[in-house]
């Protein structure tokens, strides 16, 4: 057995995915049932970026399962200077029982973890944002049960990491999934492909469209995010003005099924991507989706080291 990281949402296969979140859903019920960090064991839980939620939600649940979390920012440690990921992660590996990474780029994860010798967990790479999507599956399931055959809408930057995770977490749990954004800001191809693949497998669906109205009409849930993500303030893009179509306001939810609910993982930016009228209205389930961050990444870390070699 070799030691499995959750870098991106596909590496849970859709059965690994069902059993993280029925444990997530025990955890919930039970905070204290399981105590695999006993000792305490250290998990290092790295920020290359800003984090509340991730940060708060990480640190609470590794104590919660008997642990130590050691929370650094990333740019105070010898990550910042010359030494190596895979050199970082060998090192690491020394101390902790699991490394969980909020960085930039996704191939920094991929050589860290090549080196590990412990789970690596991805807390938010440019690409991927595999942690927030487990806990938005876990709260759809909460309010809609059984996920396969539901529809999910995300309306927003479709090349960011909360839309590339939810098509690859999504479909992995049967939802048909349709990504709105502006022109240009499609998901990327490989993406796209990798969506399409574990669809096949689950018998969902991958949309891509212009058109917000059309994917907001009869979905389940509707989702969006930051129309600007951490790290793409100076990119010289126009992010505003083509995004205004793509906001979730009380005129698209219109569209959507008539008991929808509304995710969104926060930071929120009211008045941008979404309206005060949504994000503090009936179909808004954004507080529990925060809270099942703490349960879903609880259930994700005892699942990784109970799979230890
Ligand atoms: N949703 C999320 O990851 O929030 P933070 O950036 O506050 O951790
Ligand atoms: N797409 C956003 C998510 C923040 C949790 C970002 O990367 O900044």
């Amino acid at each position: 057995m070799s030691i499995r990281h959750f870098l991106r949402d596909d590496d849970l296969s859709p059965a690994e995915q069902a059993e993280v979140l029925a444990l997530a859903s025990e955890l919930k019920r039970n905070p204290f049932a399981r105590r695999p960090l006993e000792g305490p064991r250290g998990v290092g839980v790295i920020f290359e970026k800003n984090s509340t939620r991730t940060r708060f939600s990480f640190e609470m649940g590794i104590a919660q399962l008997g642990g130590h979390a050691v929370v650094v920012d990333g740019r105070t440690t010898q990550l910042g200077r010359e030494e190596t990921l895979a050199d970082t992660g060998r090192v690491l590996s020394r101390y902790v029982d699991a490394i969980v990474w909020r960085t930039f780029e996704q191939v920094r994860l991929d050589e860290m973890s090549s080196a590990a010798t412990v789970p690596v967990v991805n807390a938010l790479s440019n690409e991927f944002h595999p942690c927030q999507v487990l806990a938005d599956l876990l709260t759809l399931t909460e309010r809609k049960g059984e996920l396969r055959g539901r529809s999910l809408a995300y309306f927003g930057d479709g090349a960011n990491n909360m839309a590339h995770s939810l098509l690859l977490g999504g479909v992995t749990a049967g939802l048909n999934v349709t990504i709105a954004a502006p022109p240009g800001f499609e998901p990327l191809d490989w993406v796209l492909e990798a969506a399409r693949k574990r669809a096949a497998e689950t018998g969902a669906s991958v949309a891509v469209t212009n058109d917000p109205v059309a994917a907001a009409t009869g979905a389940d849930a509707l989702v969006t995010d930051a129309w600007t993500s951490m790290g793409q303030e100076d990119d010289g893009l126009d992010r505003v003005g083509p995004f205004r179509p793509f906001q979730v306001n009380g005129e698209l939810l219109a569209h959507a099924a008539p008991d929808a609910v509304v995710l969104h993982c926060l930071p929120a930016h009211r008045g941008e991507e979404i309206t005060d009228e949504v994000i503090d209205g009936a179909h808004s389930v954004v507080w529990d989706e925060a809270e099942n961050r703490l349960h879903a990444q609880k259930a994700l870390l005892a699942w990784l080291l109970e799979r230890r070699p």
